[in-house]
C-alpha cells in the first residue's frame, strides 16, 4: 500500500480511498497527519458501533466519535412517566431537564401534534403564464396523488401517502417561479426519502404541465405541517415564588423582543431537543433548521416558547415547533444505540417521540431561564464544567472530583488552577 507521507510532499489526492477498509484508511490518514500510535489506537477503537456498520453509514469512515448518553429523569408526558435518553457533549443539559421536570412532576407536560405531514418542493422556472400554470397544476391533483402514492405503496398501506397539493407563485430576482408543494403524510418515517422520491417522480410532469423547466426537487425543512407542542404549569410553590416567575416571564419577553437574545434562548431549547434527536438517530440539522425557520415565521426571529401567568398566579410555559423525527429509516433503524434509546423511551410512534422531544425543549428552556433570572447559570454550569477542566489538567479517577471540588470552592474554574491543585494533591 502506498502511504502518503507526513511532510512537504503529502497529498490529499488518495486514489481509491473510499474502497479501502476503515483500518486501511486510518493508516493512510495517520501517515498523512503524522498521528502517533496512541492516537491511531484510539481512533481504531470504534466503541459500540461496529466498523462494518459505521462504514455503511457514511463514506470514508476512519473512526467514530462517542458522545455521552445521559438519561433525564422526572419527566411526565401526557400522564405517563418517561426516562429520556439525551446524547450531548454539553454539561448541565441533562441536569437542566431533570430539574425542570422535578418542579412540575405532579402535572407534567401536556403535548399534541399537528400531524405527520412533510412538504416537498418542486421548482419550475421560465414559465410564460405562471398564473394559468398554477391552475393547470392544481387541476392535476388526482393524477399527482396517484403518481406520488405509486412511489411508496408501503407508506400508503400504513395509512400515509399524498395528502394535498399547493402551488405558489414566487416573485424572485430571476423572475417568477412556480413552486409546487407536495404534502405527504410520512407517518413513522422522518420522510425525507419518501417525499424526495415523490418530488423527483413528479418533476417531469410539472415541467410538461407548466411548459417550464424544473430544477430543485427536495423536501422543505420548514416542516410546519409537522408541529409538536407542549405546555406545562409550574406552581409558585414549586419554583420559589412570584419573583422567580416574573423573572422567567421577563426573560421570555426579552427573547420575544430581541433576536440577539432569542438566538441564545432558542439555542438553549435546542440543547435539549437536539440531544434527544441525536440519541434516537434522527437528523439534528433538519430539526434545527426547521426550528429556527419557524422562529422567524413572522418576519422577525423570535422565541420558540411562551410564558404567561394563569388564573391561579402560576407560571405556564408552552412551546411549538416543527419536529420532523421518525422511528424508521436512516440511523434510527440501524444504529444500535439509537435503537436502545428508543427502547428506553418506550415510544412506538414518531408522533409520541415528537411530543416527548417538545416537552424536553420546554423543560430545558424553563431551567435556563430560571437560572438566568435568579442565581445565573455559571454556578451550576461551572460545577459540571470543573470536572472537564480537571480532566484537561490531567486528573484521573478520584482526582477528577477532588480537583473539581476545589475549583468550585475557590470560584476559579481554570486550567492553570486545576493543574496547581492536581500537583498539590499528588504531592
Ligand atoms: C447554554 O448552552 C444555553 C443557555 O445560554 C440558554 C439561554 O441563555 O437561555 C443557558
Amino acid at each position: 500500500m502506498t502511504v502518503a507521507r507526513h511532510g512537504a510532499n503529502r497529498t490529499s489526492r488518495i486514489a481509491g480511498f473510499h474502497r479501502k477498509s476503515p483500518r486501511e484508511r486510518l493508516d493512510l490518514v495517520a501517515a498523512f497527519a503524522g498521528l502517533d500510535a496512541a492516537t491511531v489506537d484510539h481512533l481504531a477503537d470504534m466503541g459500540n458501533l461496529s466498523p462494518q456498520l459505521a462504514d455503511k453509514m457514511i463514506e470514508n469512515v476512519v473512526g467514530t466519535l462517542n458522545v455521552p448518553v445521559g438519561v433525564a429523569t422526572n419527566m411526565k408526558v401526557d400522564g405517563e412517566d418517561v426516562l429520556v435518553p439525551m446524547a450531548t457533549e454539553e454539561s448541565s443539559v441533562v441536569a437542566a431537564v431533570c430539574n425542570a421536570a422535578r418542579q412540575n412532576h405532579d402535572t407534567g407536560f401536556t403535548t399534541s401534534v399537528s400531524g405527520t405531514l412533510m412538504i416537498a418542493q418542486v421548482q419550475a422556472v421560465g414559465i410564460a403564464d405562471p398564473h394559468a400554470a398554477r391552475l393547470r397544476l392544481l387541476e392535476k391533483r388526482d393524477e399527482i396523488r396517484a403518481i406520488c402514492d405509486g412511489c411508496d405503496p408501503l407508506l400508503v398501506k400504513l395509512g400515509g401517502g399524498f395528502r394535498d397539493l399547493e402551488v405558489r407563485i414566487l416573485d424572485t430576482r430571476g423572475g417568477p417561479m412556480v413552486i409546487t408543494h407536495l404534502i405527504v403524510d410520512t407517518r413513522d418515517a422522518m420522510g425525507a426519502n419518501a417525499v424526495n422520491t415523490m418530488a423527483e417522480k413528479i418533476a417531469p410532469h410539472v415541467a410538461n404541465w407548466t411548459g417550464g423547466r424544473v430544477f430543485l426537487r427536495i423536501l422543505s425543512n420548514l416542516a410546519d405541517r409537522r408541529l409538536a407542542r407542549a405546555r406545562a404549569v409550574w406552581t409558585l410553590d414549586a419554583i420559589g415564588g412570584a419573583d422567580v416567575r416574573d423573572g422567567i416571564i421577563g426573560a421570555y419577553h426579552f427573547a420575544a423582543a430581541d433576536p440577539y437574545r432569542a438566538a441564545t434562548h432558542n439555542k438553549g431549547i435546542m440543547n435539549g431537543i437536539s440531544a434527544v434527536v441525536l440519541a434516537t438517530g434522527n437528523d439534528t440539522r433538519a430539526v434545527e433548521a426547521g426550528a429556527h425557520a419557524y422562529a422567524a415565521r413572522d418576519g422577525r426571529y423570535g422565541s420558540l416558547t411562551h410564558y404567561e401567568i394563569d388564573s391561579d398566579g402560576d407560571l405556564v410555559g408552552s412551546i411549538e415547533l416543527p419536529l420532523a423525527v421518525g422511528l424508521i429509516g436512516g440511523a434510527t433503524r440501524i444504529h444500535p444505540t439509537a435503537q436502545a434509546c428508543l427502547k428506553i423511551l418506550g415510544v412506538t410512534t414518531a408522533e409520541r417521540l415528537a411530543r416527548i422531544i417538545a416537552a424536553v425543549g420546554l423543560a430545558q428552556n424553563f431551567s435556563a431561564l430560571k437560572a438566568l433570572a435568579t442565581v445565573g447559570i455559571q454556578s451550576g454550569h461551572m460545577a459540571l464544567h470543573a470536572q472537564n477542566i480537571a480532566i484537561m489538567a490531567g486528573a484521573i479517577g478520584d482526582e477528577v472530583d477532588a480537583v473539581a471540588r476545589v475549583l468550585v470552592e475557590r470560584k476559579a474554574v481554570r486550567i492553570d488552577v486545576a493543574q496547581e491543585v492536581l500537583e498539590s494533591i499528588r504531592r
